[in-house]
């Protein structure tokens, strides 16, 4: 077992000693830890020491995550707009946001309007966003699962929201072509896709920068120059402050093939037009990052055959065991 392993077992045994001595209900010795592979170059994953992943946890919270009963008038669940084979995103629905690696953010929706862990985040989803009516969850199924979960059947909004958040950390994708290129096998990405991918990496694409680590975000707040009237909008319509108009939380790029249209309020359709956008549509504004290459020339001024590379290198990011994981998918009956 890992050294992660090891310490993951130390704390559940704290954990379950604490449940079982406020919860009598508590079959305490039922919860297994799941110990969450990632690469080691990958950043370190936070997991708040009140809610570690159980395989009880992780069912419950994909369950939720299915069922519509989480919705007061029972008409949606999560899944519904956050669809797997689009990378939990959804063509149909504007702005939404892809739910992979979710793990590791502490700003949650473009403008950050969600600040803290996945925890809080799943809160607001379940408290505010869905309004979940406890009542409606009562139900034997679930209440057996949250006894699983928790130790209890009684259901709340946190444990509901916790189970979530559990679910959410197992939604990691490691294993796209450009994974195991960097893992290795230099047969993974064609030409064209190294070419694009020297791009990417070159202090002429800059995109490594915000686009960062194998996460490819920097969980950071960004003006790329995609409008000129920029007052009141992004991050600056939460802070109030005016330095951070325009400013849109990085996406991550995993799996971007699939989760079209692209930007916050969906203006692209393709990756061409992205790239096209990057090489030559930018305009300025005042808070526009430093980053951004030549923007009174609209960009980078890549020839075309440099856009085609940057395309193929962006699809090289699609994961097809995440997108086809069975255990991220619909639970089985
Ligand atoms: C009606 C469609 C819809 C449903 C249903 C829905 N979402 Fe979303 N979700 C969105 C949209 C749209 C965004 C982006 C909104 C924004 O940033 O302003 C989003 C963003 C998110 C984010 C932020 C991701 C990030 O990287 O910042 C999380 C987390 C999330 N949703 C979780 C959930 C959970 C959990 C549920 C079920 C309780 C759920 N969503 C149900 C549409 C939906
Ligand atoms: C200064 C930081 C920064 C740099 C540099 C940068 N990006 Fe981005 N990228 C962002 C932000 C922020 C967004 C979201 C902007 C919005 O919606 O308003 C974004 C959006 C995207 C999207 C759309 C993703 C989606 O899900 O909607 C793609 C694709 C993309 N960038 C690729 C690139 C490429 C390729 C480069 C290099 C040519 C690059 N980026 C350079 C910050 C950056």
């Amino acid at each position: 077992m890992s050294a992660r392993g090891v310490r993951w077992v130390a704390l559940l045994a704290a954990a379950l000693s604490l449940t079982a001595a406020c919860a009598q209900e508590a079959p305490s010795n039922a919860r297994e830890l799941i110990d969450l592979r990632v690469p080691r170059s990958f950043p370190r994953m936070i997991v708040p020491e009140d809610n570690p992943t159980t395989r009880q946890g992780v069912a419950l919270g994909r369950q939720l995550y299915y069922d519509r009963r989480l919705d007061p008038h029972g008409a949606r669940a999560c899944a519904d707009c956050h669809l797997q084979n689009r990378g939990f995103s959804n063509p149909m629905v504007r702005g939404v946001i892809p739910h992979v690696n979710l793990a590791w953010s502490y700003y949650f929706l473009w403008d950050g309007h969600f600040e803290g862990g996945l925890e809080e985040a799943m809160r607001m989803e379940v408290e505010d966003f869905f309004g979940t009516d406890v009542n409606r969850l009562r139900e034997p199924d679930l209440e057996e699962m949250f006894l699983a979960a928790f130790g209890t059947r009684e259901i709340t909004t946190r444990r509901a929201a916790y189970a979530l958040a559990q679910f959410q950390r197992t939604m990691i994708s490691q294993d796209s072509r450009f994974d195991r290129y960097v893992d290795g096998d230099a047969s993974a990405i064609n030409e064209s896709e190294r070419r694009g991918m020297q791009i990417f990496y070159s202090e002429r694409g800059e995109c490594f920068h915000c686009h960062a680590t194998r996460l490819f975000t920097d969980n950071r707040f960004h003006n790329i120059g995609l409008d000129r009237q920029i007052a009141g909008t992004g991050r600056g319509a939460i802070t109030r402050d005016p330095q951070d108009d325009g400013r849109f939380k990085t996406p991550t790029l995993r799996n971007v093939e699939r989760t079209g249209p692209y930007m916050h309020d969906d203006r692209f359709a393709t990756l061409e037009q992205v790239v096209d956008f990057y090489s030559e549509g930018l305009v300025y504004s005042d808070t526009i990052d430093s980053l951004m290459p030549n923007v009174s020339g609209g960009g980078m001024r890549l020839a075309p055959q440099e856009r085609a590379d940057l395309v193929a290198f962006l699809r090289t990011l699609t994961d097809e065991t995440f997108l086809n994981n069975p255990d991220l998918g619909p639970p089985r009956r």
